[in-house]
């Protein structure tokens, strides 16, 4: 079972193996692009359980199956007997019978852990309270594509330091970049994912000071202040207002310093307007990307 190809988090692989899945990507991207119709995962299918909302995730992960011949069925939990209390173990048992892997985007990561360990397909993380690695292969693929090798660049999140953000830590570590978080005390990154990066060697600086850590960044990031599952909407909403990426936080960045953002954005929150549809601004190529980054993780989990 440990053979198989799951998709569970970025800290669990070594940089090549990101490097490949990333080119993998790249491949299918430009194949796509350039015409050629490859049906690589023609007759096998993908399962897709949402505790949560998601345009992106479903959309991009239904479509890039498709593209690569395969077909997916998507499970809401409240429409299937997970919402009703059958057990992550039993439900793994059962779809691994039909289906050739598994992605679920769920709050608890636990749930994550328990379906990889009783499914005997390729498990893949939609995201959870704690990450969102396939959000980060596409930020990472979407920053090379418009700067070269992400290698030795810096790259500052300004805001909460939720999932998406402890992703980008377990990029950086695995990628070899600085990753400068600024966010309010109350709202780090949690202590043990700090301790592992600085354990591995990784250039991760934390600090509450937005505009020091924009200094010299090539690429600024943020997310809603508010993630899914978050009851402290207007407690988040203070703290992080001096966090917000604007004009001004931009302009203490490097001149051709990119803006991204994983969306869903809450315009005039944690971004401005005039940066999210501004010229140093990727975030559409960043969602599309999600496409394109998904397929080289399927094609990849799925051999
Ligand atoms: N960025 C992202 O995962 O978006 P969705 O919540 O729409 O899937
Ligand atoms: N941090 C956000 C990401 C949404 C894609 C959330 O978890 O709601």
């Amino acid at each position: 079972m440990s053979e198989l190809r799951h998709f569970l988090d970025i800290d669990k692989f070594d940089g090549g193996t990101l490097r490949d899945i990333l080119d993998l990507g790249i491949s299918l991207k430009n194949s796509w692009i350039g015409g050629k119709r490859e049906r690589p995962l023609d007759g096998r299918t993908l399962v897709m359980i949402f505790e949560k909302p998601s345009t992106r995730t479903r959309v991009s992960f239904q479509v890039g199956m498709q593209q690569l011949g395969g077909m997916v069925v998507v499970m809401s939990e409240h429409e299937s007997q997970l919402g009703r209390g059958e057990t992550p173990a039993d439900t793994a048992q059962v779809l691994s019978r039909y289906a050739d892997a598994i992605m679920i985007r769920t709050g608890n990561p636990q749930k994550l852990q328990d379906l990889a360990a009783y499914a005997t397909v390729p498990v893949i993380n939609g995201l959870t309270d704690k990450s969102h690695p396939c959000q980060i292969m596409a930020d990472i693929m979407t920053f090379e594509e418009h700067r070269g090798s992400i290698a030795g660049r810096v790259v500052t999140w300004s805001g909460d330091g939720n999932n998406v953000a402890q992703s980008w830590i377990h990029a950086a570590v695995k990628l070899g970049f600085t990753l400068r978080l600024a966010c309010p005390d109350t709202l780090q990154p949690p202590q043990n994912i700090l301790d592992w990066a600085a354990a591995e060697g990784g250039n991760i600086v934390v600090s509450d000071n937005p505009e020091e850590a924009v200094y010299e960044a090539d690429l600024v990031v943020t997310d809603t202040w508010v993630s899914m599952g978050d009851k402290d909407a207007d407690m988040r909403r203070k703290l992080l207002l001096p966090f917000q990426v604007n004009a001004h936080l931009m302009a203490c960045a490097n001149a051709d310093a990119l803006f991204m953002h994983c969306l869903p954005a809450h315009r005039g929150e944690e971004v401005t307007d005039d940066v999210i549809d501004g010229p140093q601004s990727a975030v559409w190529d960043e969602a599309e990307n999600r496409l394109h980054a998904q397929k080289g993780i399927l094609s990849w989990c799925l051999g």
